[in-house]
């Protein structure tokens, strides 16, 4: 028992710690939980399965999840309850050398992708007020074309970014914790029922067979592997220092294992789900041309088309999906926040209101580029997907190879068979991770490189 850390609690106690912690395990795995469900999940996890020929997609995402989204996750919890910091200071601490520029990376990622994910949680809070106000337009490629161009977009982008701001500011248990005891239940409900109605249209039954049924030659595809993995970092939330900063907020006697198992399960869940609405749905309406073209965009021009067809109904349920979407987009940008202000706060000691105001404002206005195009937010997003596998990839190597004992705070809290799985999964943190990551990062930088040339040299 060298850490200091370790040594205080042991004398005094887990409240001698001058460090907010998650009140309740609830709060703290429906925090982690709305971290995770998001965009990622409703916007882009369907769009990556059309992309990846449908359901040999998703039975790659599911083993995706478990061999390296669980115990990357459990990787991040060691680091962060350990070190009771954020990535930056984590690393410092743990590692020394430059560890700490993996905590960097982190923090730069974040930046990177709350700059991006706002302007699209924008145009979703815009979908849902004019959906309410107006209805869904009749030409919804057309008015995915206004709703994303022009100045709109940039003042849908800084309104959602004072939304993430106040939460943020609020703290770890008044801000983040209430909010996502409040909003998780109620996206769950919401997309649960969107998927009973959706089972009621007549022809959906097309859109299941194309979800479900499995082509396995699919399955040797590289690109959708590295895809697959990459959703799944993306969806989990892993590979910049969030889970691991969400960790350093929680005691000793939670079993990380467990709650790992439980946010990706949950994580899972809400995809699927999402998947059951949005395939039947575009296949009752005979939208299929429309995905297929798999563009960010998909999602918001194939839905709203259906919700219009639907009439009264297809309005209703269309307000009730955006505001789900909303609420899932809210309590992640609020989990990318986090990493960006508790860093501030632990490496410059500034106090929690102007850190998050000042990260705050910085992000919208990088964000305004992604605002302005989207040639940019496609960019940024392979970009990013890039950042988060090297992060993923360098949290492994330093859990694998650098940190002292991990398997001891793996094991904190820890009893029965999620104890008994820890050796299990140090194995895979070693051996088994590394070079599928490492495959990742090469390809997803290459295909990052891809996107650079196709965006500038036309
Ligand atoms: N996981 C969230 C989603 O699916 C987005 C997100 C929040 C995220 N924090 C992250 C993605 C950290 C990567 C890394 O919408």
């Amino acid at each position: 028992m060298s850490d200091p850390i370790d040594r205080e609690v042991q004398q005094h106690g887990e409240n001698s710690i001058q460090r907010e912690l998650f009140g309740t395990r609830v709060g703290f795995i429906l925090a982690a939980v709305g971290s995770a469900v998001g965009l990622g999940n409703m916007w882009r996890f369907p769009y990556r399965v059309s992309e990846g020929g449908g359901a040999a997609f998703v039975v790659l995402y599911v083993v995706l999840t478990l061999v390296l989204g669980i115990p990357l996750m459990l990787s991040e919890f060691a680091v962060g309850r350990r070190t009771r910091l954020s990535p930056v200071g984590a690393f410092k601490r743990e590692g020394g050398g430059a560890w700490p520029l993996v905590g960097f990376l982190g923090v730069l990622t974040g930046f990177l992708i709350l700059s991006y994910y706002s302007v699209i949680a924008g145009w979703v809070v815009r979908y849902g007020i004019e959906g309410m106000l107006f209805g869904f337009a009749a030409d919804p490629g057309a008015r995915f074309e206004q709703v994303t161009s022009g100045f709109a977009p940039i003042l849908y982008h800084i309104a959602f970014m004072s939304l993430t701001v106040v939460i943020v500011m609020g703290g770890v248990q008044k801000g983040i914790e209430k909010a996502s005891l409040l909003l998780m239940p109620a996206l769950f409900s919401i997309v649960l029922g969107l998927a009973v109605w959706a089972f009621t249209l007549d022809g959906s039954g097309a859109g299941y067979g194309y979800y479900l049924t499995p082509s396995f030659a699919e399955l040797l595809n590289p690109t959708t592997l590295a895809e697959a993995a990459g959703q799944a970092f993306f969806s989990l939330s892993l590979g910049m220092g969030t889970m691991l900063t969400f960790a350093s907020y929680l005691s000793r006697q939670e079993n990380l294992n467990r709650e790992a198992a439980t946010i990706a399960a949950s994580d899972f869940g809400v995809a699927f789900v999402a998947g059951l609405v949005v395939f039947p749905v575009i296949a009752a309406l005979g939208l299929q041309s429309q995905v297929s073209a798999s563009t960010v965009g998909a999602l918001f021009i194939a839905l709203p088309g259906a919700f219009v067809e639907l009439g009264v109904a297809g309005r209703i349920v269309g307000i009730a999906f955006f505001f789900a979407l909303t609420v899932g987009a809210v309590t992640s940008a609020v989990s990318l926040l986090e990493v960006v202000t508790a860093s501030l706060i632990d490496e410059f000691k500034i106090s929690r209101k102007p850190a998050t105001i000042g990260s705050g404002i910085v992000i919208a206005l990088v964000g305004l580029i992604p605002a302005l195009s989207l040639d940019a937010l496609g960019l940024i997003d392979t970009l990013t997907e890039w950042f988060l596998a090297i992060g993923a990839l360098m949290v492994t190597l330093f859990v694998g190879w650098r940190m002292r004992d991990p398997a001891s705070e793996m094991l904190e809290g820890a009893s029965g068979l999620f104890a008994n799985i820890v050796p299990a999964m140090l194995f895979f943190v070693r051996w088994l991770m590394p070079p599928i990551i490492a495959f990742v990062v090469f390809w997803t930088g290459r295909n990052f490189i891809g996107t650079l040339v196709t965006t500038f040299l036309g």
